[in-house]
C-alpha cells in the first residue's frame, strides 16, 4: 500500500494506492461518505463497461454501510466529454440534490475522470468528487493533479477547469481486465516520468517495464507510486501550470497532439502511443540540436519500442508532410502566440521548456522523420 499526499493549500488530498481497495469502497472512502448518513444516495459515474465490470460489488458494498449508489452511465469514448453529456450529468446531480458538501464518484479513465471533475466544478459552483481510476493512464495521469475539461468542435480538453479531487483511491487489480493496447498506452505515461524527471526511474523501467506490463503486483505498484509521487510534486509546486513546472508534464505532447489531430483522435493511434512516438521525437530533435547525445535518443527509442509503442513515425503511414503536423501544433492550446514551448531534453531524466524552436526547422525534420 502507498499514500501519496498532494500537498496544494486548502485542497490538499491523498492518492491511495492499495490491491483490493473497489472492493472496500465504504470503508476507503468514508470520510467522503459521511454526508450521506440517513439513507441518502451517493452518486456514481461510469461508463457502461466500467459499470458492467463493478457496479453490483459496489452496490452491495455500499448497501452494507447503509448507502445508496445511484448511477448515471456514459458511453464508453471521447464523446461522454460534450456539452450534451456534461448538460445531462449536472441536470442528474441537480435532480439528485448534490450539495457542496457532497462527493461524487468517477469510476473509469480518463474521459469519466475528466468529465465528472468538470461537472463537479461548476454543479451548485462547486462540489466534492473521488476519482476512481481504472486504466493504467488515468491512474498515473489524468486522475491527479485537479485538470478537468470537455471537448469542443474548436478542440479538446479546450473548455475546462483546475477542480481538485478530495481523494484519488487506485485499485491496481482492476488493470487486469484492462485490454493490452490500453495498458501499454498508459505505460507511455509511466516512461514519460522517467525521461522527463527521474534517470533511475527510467533504468528501472528500462529494467523491469515487462513486469509492469504484465501487471506484476510489485512491480506494478512501485511504477504507479513513482509517478504519481512526482506528479504530486509537481502539482503542489505548480498547480495552474503558470511556471515551467508543470509543462514538463507534457513531455511529448506536442507531437503527440499533432499525430492524434493528423489520425483524427481515432483509434488509429490512442494518446498514450501518440506521447510514446512524440517522446521519441522529443528525443531525437534534443540529439540534433546536440543537447543530447545520438546514443541517448536511441535508448529512449528502444525503451518505446520495447514496450510495443509506436517509436518510428515513418511506420505509421501517414501521407501528410512534415508542415501540415506543425500546422496542428500551431493549434495546440499550449501555443503562446506565434510561438510554441517545446518540451526537450537535456539529458534522460531532465525535460526542459524550449521556447526557441524554430517551426521551420520542426517541419523540415519531420520530413526526414516521415520516411526515415
Ligand atoms: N497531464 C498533464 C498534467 O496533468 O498537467
Amino acid at each position: 500500500m502507498a499514500v501519496i499526499p498532494v500537498a496544494l493549500a486548502g485542497r490538499a488530498y491523498d492518492v491511495v494506492i492499495e490491491e483490493g481497495l473497489l472492493a472496500r469502497l465504504a470503508v476507503a472512502a468514508a470520510p467522503f461518505l459521511k454526508g450521506y448518513a440517513g439513507g441518502r444516495r451517493v452518486p456514481f459515474v461510469a461508463d457502461t463497461n466500467t459499470h458492467r465490470l463493478y457496479a453490483d460489488r459496489l452496490n452491495a458494498d455500499l448497501a452494507a454501510a447503509g448507502l445508496t449508489a445511484e448511477w448515471f452511465v456514459v458511453e464508453p469514448g471521447e464523446e461522454a466529454k460534450s456539452w450534451r453529456v456534461l448538460e445531462q450529468l449536472c441536470d442528474w446531480l441537480l435532480a439528485l440534490g448534490v450539495t457542496r458538501k457532497d462527493h461524487v464518484f468517477a469510476l473509469g479513465g480518463g474521459v469519466v475522470g475528466d468529465l465528472v471533475g468538470f461537472a463537479c466544478a461548476i454543479a451548485k459552483r462547486g462540489c466534492g468528487f473521488v476519482q476512481l481510476p481504472t486504466t493504467l493512464l488515468a491512474q498515473v495521469d489524468s486522475s491527479v493533479g485537479g485538470k478537468t475539461a470537455i471537448n469542443t468542435r474548436a478542440g479538446k480538453n479546450l473548455i475546462g477547469a483546475f477542480h481538485q479531487p478530495a481523494q484519488v483511491l487506485i485499485d491496481p487489480l482492476v488493470l487486469g481486465t484492462l485490454p493490452d493496447r490500453e495498458m501499454r498506452a498508459g505505460y507511455a505515461e509511466v516512461l514519460k516520468y522517467g525521461l522527463l524527471g527521474d534517470a533511475a526511474f527510467f533504468a528501472w523501467l528500462e529494467a523491469n517495464g515487462n513486469k509492469v506490463l504484465a501487471r506484476e503486483p510489485a512491480a506494478l505498484e512501485h511504477a504507479i507510486a513513482t509517478s504519481i509521487a512526482m506528479k504530486a510534486q509537481i502539482v503542489a509546486a505548480d498547480e495552474r501550470e503558470t511556471e515551467d513546472l508543470r509543462a514538463l508534464l507534457n513531455l511529448g505532447h506536442t507531437f503527440g497532439h499533432a499525430l492524434e489531430a493528423e489520425t483524427g483522435f481515432s483509434d488509429r493511434l490512442l494518446h498514450g502511443e501518440a506521447v510514446a512516438l512524440g517522446m521519441v521525437l522529443a528525443a531525437k530533435y534534443s540529439a540534433r540540436r546536440g543537447e543530447i547525445s545520438a546514443a541517448d535518443a536511441t535508448r529512449a527509442e528502444a525503451a518505446i519500442a520495447a514496450a510495443g509503442l509506436p517509436a518510428r513515425l515513418a511506420a505509421l503511414g501517414l501521407t501528410c508532410d512534415g508542415a501540415a503536423l506543425v500546422d496542428h501544433m500551431r493549434h495546440d492550446k499550449k501555443a503562446e502566440g506565434t510561438t510554441l514551448p517545446f518540451l526537450l531534453l537535456r539529458a534522460l531524466g531532465e525535460a526542459y521548456v524550449a521556447r526557441d524552436v524554430d517551426l521551420t526547422d520542426i517541419a523540415a525534420f519531420l520530413d526526414a522523420e516521415l520516411t526515415a
